[in-house]
């Protein structure tokens, strides 16, 4: 499958293992939990690559140095809720000092159109570098639709990570936004009737909270 430049899968051997086991109906809600957390740390750790560093003047118990540090604004963590609560819980543990937007959406379950009811942004997110997190890209429509709201909200710097595409959905994301890259653990070939990604994982939200 060749998929889009922007979509990137993470092929890491702890990533595709902790994917296995959320795909797993056996799996319990509390391994679901964590395990969502680890892959949001793993996603995180390959989306935050090319963060700008400025060297730093600091002194080791040794001599003086110059050393990296960060740069500029803090990033901006944007969880899709409910779901991607649990992914993003994993890149906060990566970059506690990360700023915390929530965008409320769910799936029409006839339509498949994406409906928001939440918002909350920081107000100078135009500055910050963004991860969108959502661990399900299945029509792609709630990620088009939380990219969309950023981008109008100003963020120019926007990165998304997901554990699973659909490759329909990844494509269609990919040409909406060419210009925000996708971190995926994996990319499934199909979606059913009613939109869900096979083989995928079922219903994260449902997985994550323990609501069925
Ligand atoms: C799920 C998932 C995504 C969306 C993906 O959320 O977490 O947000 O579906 O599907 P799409 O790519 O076809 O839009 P859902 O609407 O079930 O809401 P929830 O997280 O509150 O359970
Ligand atoms: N939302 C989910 O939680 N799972 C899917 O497979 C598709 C959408």
């Amino acid at each position: 499958m060749s998929l889009p430049h922007s979509i990137h899968v993470v092929s890491h051997p702890l990533v595709q293992h902790k994917l296995t086991k959320l795909r797993d109906k056996a799996t319990s809600s509390t391994n679901f939990r964590r395990l969502l957390r680890e892959i949001g740390l793993l996603l995180g750790y390959d989306a935050t690559r090319d963060l700008p560093t400025v060297q730093t003047r600091i002194e080791t118990p040794i001599e003086a140095m110059e050393a990296p540090l960060l740069d500029g604004k803090k990033l901006v963590v944007v969880p899709i809720l409910r779901a991607g609560l649990g992914l993003a819980e994993g890149v906060t543990d990566l970059v506690p000092l990360a700023r915390v937007g929530h965008v409320g959406l769910y799936r029409d379950p006839r339509t498949l159109q994406a409906v928001e009811y939440y918002l909350k942004i920081p107000q100078d997110i135009s500055d910050r570098d963004v991860i969108v997190c959502d661990p399900m890209l299945a029509t792609a429509h709630s990620a088009i639709a939380a990219v969309d709201r950023l981008k109008e909200s100003g963020a120019k710097r926007i990165k998304f990570i997901c554990v699973l595409g659909s490759e329909q959905g990844a494509r269609t994301f990919a040409e909406v936004h060419p210009d925000v890259p996708v971190f995926a653990a994996a990319i499934d070939a199909k979606l059913n009737d009613h939109g869900y990604i096979v083989p995928g994982l079922g219903d994260a939200g449902d997985r994550l909270f323990g609501t069925k």
